[in-house]
């Protein structure tokens, strides 16, 4: 399976880069492609104008923009699932998470999400996903059931992404339920969507 991770946490000080880390390196070890889609690095900027408004035009003025986004359109086109990495700003999704959503629609369509949440405190981020999953099935990847939250990331996972808390070595179950539902979709997708 493809699978496109997205981090939209672009804090200097960012933890998201380690749940990042480590999701990416545990999809691969069950023998995914994983391409990690970091808002940081992009550096989009605020929504202006959707790939779908550019993409098409000769406009300079979007001539960059368009640069940075075509990759991202040729990876959602081939991608089977998305991962969603997320933390939770004032009990909600971080502005710059919805900002690099925003950029596409039809594109994510008619395949599944899976969220991994996470927070400086106990809860994880979970209060965050839930206002993210409403998000991620408008957008057209529903979110699977299960989700996978990272409470205390600080000491739950080192800066490269390596696990200290037996919680997220046994994620097994999470990881079965996004490569059932990627299967799923990609079986359906084959012959044809509704719109
Ligand atoms: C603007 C802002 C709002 C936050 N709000 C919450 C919150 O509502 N609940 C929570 O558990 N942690 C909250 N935190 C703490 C974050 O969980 C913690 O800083 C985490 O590392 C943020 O992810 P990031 O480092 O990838 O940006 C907040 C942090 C920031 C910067």
């Amino acid at each position: 399976m493809v699978i496109a991770v997205l981090l939209g946490s672009v804090r200097s000080e960012r933890m998201g880069e380690r749940a990042a880390k480590w999701v990416s390196a545990e999809l691969r070890k069950r023998g995914h492609e994983v391409v990690l889609v970091d808002a940081a690095v992009l550096q989009l900027p605020l929504l202006d104008k959707m790939w779908k408004e550019i993409k098409g035009s000769a406009d300079p003025e979007y001539a960059e923009l368009r640069e940075k986004l075509r990759p991202l359109a040729e990876l959602y086109a081939r991608v089977d699932g998305y991962c969603i990495v997320s933390a939770e700003y004032n009990h909600s999704v971080p502005p710059g998470l919805t900002n690099l959503i925003d950029y596409f629609l039809e594109e994510y369509g008619f395949r599944p999400s899976a969220i991994v949440c996470y927070s400086a405190g106990a809860y994880g981020g979970v209060r965050a996903a839930m206002q993210l999953r409403a998000m991620l099935c408008e957008v057209g990847m529903p979110s699977i059931p299960s989700l996978q939250a990272i409470p205390k990331i600080g000491s739950a996972l080192t800066e490269d992404g390596v696990a200290l808390v037996p919680a997220l070595e046994r994620a097994g179950k999470f990881f079965d339920e996004f490569e059932w539902y990627m299967r799923a979709m990609a079986v359906e997708r084959a012959k044809g969507v509704p719109y």
